[in-house]
């Protein structure tokens, strides 16, 4: 469903993706792990168009979509439904507004769009008496599972979502998780979900680890802790940096 084969960025002399390949089928859901800075927000800026690569190709559904302006990329997101994930909401706008907005610019009234909305706020977990209240008047969790409601009114085929539990309490992380899980199933989506909790794992069906500008591995979740891959194993352990044989127990 996605290709990504030898894309390279740099930022002056800093190179951030170097000969990156990362392959991502359909249905599967995809944790990419990586330290602070390593590039995994340009990753995935190259990945929606974002940022345009210096060298490489993004293939998804077929199409190289680092070829293409602006108008034809949104016209394959569009077909594919491919949406960042846990946009900020319009503080002048109230939930079923927000929800809306997207049919609500297309020339819809707030009465045509509000069944889908509802729709879309229970699947998401929220009560109905959420969709007159005003972004401000909710918590972190609660404007997260209002963005994820929004990106479901496009009926997306591939869900992405950039360190969608940064700054949450254990608790919400854990909410926001299983909510990415269970949109994940019912909707029956590819996610790529970008994160450096370790949690997510429970969730993933794959996980890749981006280090150095690369992906140094991919692999089921299942045997994470099991994987002997040095990065990974010190990575996801919360590990200090150096060679793996000079850490553990003496
Ligand atoms: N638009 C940009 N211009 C210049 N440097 C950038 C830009 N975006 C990101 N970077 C740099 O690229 C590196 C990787 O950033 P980022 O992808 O945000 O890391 P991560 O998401 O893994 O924490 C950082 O050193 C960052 O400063
Ligand atoms: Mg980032």
């Amino acid at each position: 469903m996605i290709k990504i084969s030898g894309l390279t960025k740099a930022f002056g002399n800093k190179v951030i993706t170097r000969q990156l390949d990362l392959s991502v089928n359909e249905g599967e859901f995809l944790a990419i792990i990586g330290r602070s800075g390593e590039g995994k927000s340009v990753l995935l800026k190259q990945i929606i168009g974002l940022i345009k690569p210096d060298a490489g190709t993004v293939i998804i559904d077929g199409q190289d979509i680092t070829t293409l302006n602006k108008k034809e990329r949104q016209k394959v997101f569009h077909k594919c439904g491919y949406v960042f994930q846990f946009a900020a909401l319009l503080d002048s706008l109230n939930v079923l507004e927000n929800i809306g907005i997207t049919q609500i610019e297309e020339g819809k009234s707030l009465e045509e769009v509000k069944p889908a909305v509802v729709e879309k706020v229970t699947s998401v977990g929220l009560n109905l008496d959420v969709l007159d209240k005003y972004p401000d008047e909710l918590s972190g969790g609660m404007k997260k599972r209002v963005g994820l409601a929004r990106t479901l009114m496009l009926s997306p085929k591939i869900l992405i979502y950039d360190e969608p539990t940064t700054g949450l309490d254990p608790i919400t992380v854990r909410l926001i998780h299983e909510l990415i899980h269970k949109t994940h199933v019912e909707q029956k989506v590819t996610s790529i979900v970008i994160s450096h909790d370790v949690e997510v794992f429970k969730y993933a069906t794959h996980v890749a680890m981006l280090h150095e500008g690369k992906i140094v591995y991919k692999g089921p979740s299942k045997d994470i802790w099991e994987c002997d891959n040095p990065y990974v194993h010190q990575f996801i352990r919360g590990l200090p940096e150096g060679p793996i044989k000079q850490i553990g127990f003496v």
